[in-house]
């Protein structure tokens, strides 16, 4: 798939100026969609295969599945790669709380890659490499959140939290 090699690309350019490890940004980026195209039932079928927990909303979500079991899938496929690479993979629809640099450059690269062109992108890809990558993540999940609420969208319970735990470390900050 094109978008995961802009991804791959994307992501280890950022590893690159962000001082994080380019490999497994790459590897990541490469492998994030794994599951991707598989439909609601085929994902809702794997959830049970590997025994993801579902959480009440998120039969309603079958689009942030496949972030979970693709890593499963990915993990099971290549036991050798590294965990945080899992991790990210894991990571790349539903962000967390707690963030490693590389779970925060594949969410980042997943949007702003060269073939992603819906929203006004700009903004975001003309401050990679000029503020910190946590500022950097903060603005793309605020993106994400706003894009929701535009559309309608059910919000995951647990987006919540990741946009209020990084709000108030920001006004920390302050
Ligand atoms: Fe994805
Ligand atoms: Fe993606």
């Amino acid at each position: 798939m094109l978008h995961s090699i802009g991804v791959a690309d994307t992501a280890a350019s950022m590893a690159e100026q962000y001082g994080a490890d380019v490999n497994s940004a790459r590897i990541a980026g490469l492998l994030h969609d794994w599951d991707k195209n598989l439909s609601d039932e085929q994902l809702f079928e794997r959830a049970k295969e590997f025994n993801i927990e579902m959480l009440p909303h998120l039969e309603d979500l079958p689009a942030l599945l496949h972030a979970q079991t693709g890593a499963a899938a990915v993990k099971r496929e290549f036991p050798e790669l590294d965990d945080e690479i899992i991790q990210a993979i894991t990571r790349h629809t539903s962000a967390a709380a707690d963030m490693t640099d590389l779970d925060m450059i594949i969410y980042i690269a997943d949007m702003i890659e060269p073939l992603r062109s819906q929203g006004n992108l700009t903004p975001l890809r003309t401050i990679v490499g000029k503020v910190p990558l946590e500022v950097l993540f903060l603005k793309s999940f605020e993106m994400t959140m706003a894009h929701l609420i535009h559309r309608h969208r059910l919000i995951h319970p647990a987006s919540l939290e990741v946009w209020n735990t990084y709000i108030a470390r920001e006004r920390n900050k302050i």
